[in-house]
């Protein structure tokens, strides 16, 4: 299978090498997302939920189906879904709106030590705000949560769990499943990262139950600029608006005002229209790939890459495990992995080095960098050997 030629980047970039290996940061665009993106701005990019002339009218509709798609996407009503401008906002949208108002001293927020700063730093906040307490699930030497750990931390003064989905380090895959079930017997609230899961495993946010969940666009071969929020109807009708302003009001008197329904609530102001509505044919291509077809590839192109890696003495790799999406972390020994992305991007090799935003979890592992390599559908088998090749290349050069 080759996708590359549904990617303009790819096209640009013909008889280069070009080989990408960090759609953990963002993935490439399908050329689907690109050319209705400039649908939006060459032919309607008029404002929405406001005009009736024509333009006005089908950028709306436009606007509106995209919320349909990802609202049966993950199974939800479309009043749940709530778009921000990333997957940061989503989480800083339910820390500022339901955190600051229900979470008091004593109170608890359970998060993980292998979260991206998105969702610490938002906790770390509200926690001072609230005096309410942040704790973390441990990480296990192999990288996966300290379940037994989170069984003694899970007591009734938790109120909110809020975990990620997939590491966008590790790459491992947590059990959401059975942390939503105990989390829901003791009657806590969770909220999902899904950020590096939504483009290749199905999420069911009904048959989860999860509270929240969150996600970026960009992330899943759509537009930059463009998050979800998924929250339970009554959680989000008794949350005070995140973003004040136009169309999220109902009544506006000069010292009060009463606000809109769901979902226009949480969505103050001209939204990121042309980036919603791109959105909606990003689902379309994940949709008519189908994720067996997706997990089948990704699983194949990990395990080549790890057979690579697994060769060489000096490569460290983080967090090894079965359960694991395409993300591969690791160190070079004596080789810092700032220089080693770098030689890498001198071949037009892209891999990122760094904390990843995960600064926690590093510490964990006693690093405080390392080289991130990540696949998606365009990656294929037969680019292998071209990154066998220049790994050998680099790692003799720095040597
Ligand atoms: N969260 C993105 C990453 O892991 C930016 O690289």
């Amino acid at each position: 299978m080759d996708f590359k030629s549904q990617f303009p980047i790819y096209l640009k970039n013909k008889n280069k090498n070009f080989l990408y290996l960090d759609s953990a940061s963002t993935t490439l665009k399908h050329h689907s997302v690109v050319s209705k993106l400039e649908d939006y701005y060459s032919n309607y990019s008029a404002n929405i939920h406001r005009s009736v002339y024509p333009i006005a009218v089908k950028a709306t509709n436009e606007f509106e189906k995209s919320r349909i798609k990802v609202s049966n996407f993950i199974n939800s009503k479309s009043e749940e879904i709530i778009f921000t401008k990333n997957a940061t906002e989503a989480i800083n949208l339910v820390a500022y709106s339901w955190g600051l108002s229900n979470l008091k001293k004593n109170d608890i927020i359970l998060i993980s030590k292998m979260e991206h700063h998105s969702n610490i730093v938002p906790w770390q906040f509200v926690a001072k705000k609230t005096g309410c307490t942040l704790k973390y699930i441990p990480i296990l030497d192999d990288g996966t949560l300290d379940m037994e750990i989170f069984d003694t931390l899970l007591t009734s003064k938790v109120k909110l769990i809020s975990l990620i989905h997939q590491s966008n380090v590790l790459g491992i895959i947590n059990p959401i499943e059975k942390i939503i079930k105990k989390a829901h017997q003791n009657d806590v609230l969770v909220m999902i990262d899904a950020a590096q899961s939504i483009s290749h495993m199905e999420i069911d946010v009904k048959k989860l139950d999860c509270d929240f969940l969150v996600f970026s666009g960009h992330k899943m071969f759509g537009p930059t600029g463009v998050g979800v929020l998924y929250g339970k109807y009554d959680l989000l009708d008794n949350m005070e608006p995140f973003l004040y302003g136009g169309q999220m009001i109902d009544k506006v008197g000069e010292q009060d005002s009463t606000w809109n329904n769901l979902p226009l609530k949480f969505e103050a102001g001209t939204p990121i229209i042309g980036e919603v509505i791109a959105l909606g044919d990003s689902i379309d291509f994940i949709q008519s790939l189908g994720f067996d077809k997706i997990k089948t590839h990704l699983r194949s192109i990990i395990k080549a890459y790890l057979n690579i890696l697994n060769k060489f003495e000096d490569i460290i790799i983080y967090g090894k495990n079965k359960n694991q999406g395409p993300v591969i972390s690791f160190n070079i020994k004596n080789i810092h992995a700032y220089d080693f992305c770098q030689i890498m991007g001198q071949h037009n090799i892209s891999l990122r080095a760094g904390n990843h935003c995960a600064q926690p979890l590093l510490n964990h592992f006693g690093t405080s960098s390392t080289i991130r390599i990540s696949f998606h559908i365009y990656n294929t088998l037969d680019e292998i050997n071209y990154f066998e090749e220049k790994l050998k290349e680099t790692i003799n050069l720095l040597s």
